[in-house]
């Protein structure tokens, strides 16, 4: 079974397993409110977009599963696309802002999806990525956990994240909270 499968069978039950996004960190980190659009790449059931669109002009959820977009279209002022954060069909620099929400370590190219989102993204624009931070002892049983269900799980750390952003020409910060990282790149 591929990671996808899973996300496919997790769909309709998605959003009563995982907990609704809490506070304003993310908000936070990704800058708004904007006027602007916004793209929540691996966006799933589009529990996160849902939070933000008040916030930006438009929000657009993509993701690989069909079964989460089937979701996500139920929430108002969502589109949906589907789509491989490694090959987005967006024109360049169309996003002011673009989100990556515990999706990262789901990628099957995470280095050919960092180049996409950054091609995507437009000048003076942000993307974050949200993680569980690997260095806690709980996300490594987390990771351990889905490599054993064959989730094609890779998890990293937040400097390689950034390192990498880095490399693209971002301008880079980390922040942490409790288990979460969010690794921010600025478009100049
Ligand atoms: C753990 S879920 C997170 C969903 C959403 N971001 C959230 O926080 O609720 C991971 C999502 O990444 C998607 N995904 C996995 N690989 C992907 C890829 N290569 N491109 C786009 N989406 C992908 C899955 O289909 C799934 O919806």
């Amino acid at each position: 079974m591929s990671g996808l499968d899973h996300f496919d069978l997790l769909a309709p039950i998605y959003d009563r397993l995982i907990r609704q996004p809490g506070d304003d960190r993310l908000t936070e980190a990704i800058s708004l409110p904007i006027r602007g659009r916004l793209l929540d790449a691996g966006g799933g059931t589009g529990r996160v977009a849902a939070k933000l669109a008040p916030c930006a002009g438009s929000v657009v959820v993509a993701d690989a599963s069909l079964e989460m977009l089937r979701q996500a279209r139920r929430k108002p002022a969502l589109l949906t696309v589907a789509s491989r954060a490694e090959r987005l069909p967006f024109p360049d620099r169309c996003y002011e802002r673009i989100v990556l929400v515990d999706a990262y370590h789901h990628l099957e190219s995470q280095t050919d999806a960092l180049a996409d989102l950054w091609r995507v993204l437009a000048p003076g624009g942000r993307l974050v990525i949200e993680e569980p931070d690997i260095r806690f002892r709980a996300v490594w049983l987390i990771a351990l956990v889905e490599k054993l269900v064959r989730m094609r799980s890779h998890f990293v750390p937040a400097e390689l994240i950034a390192a990498e952003l880095a490399g693209l020409g971002a301008e880079t910060d980390i922040r942490r909270s409790g288990h979460t990282v969010w690794v921010i790149g600025e478009k100049h």
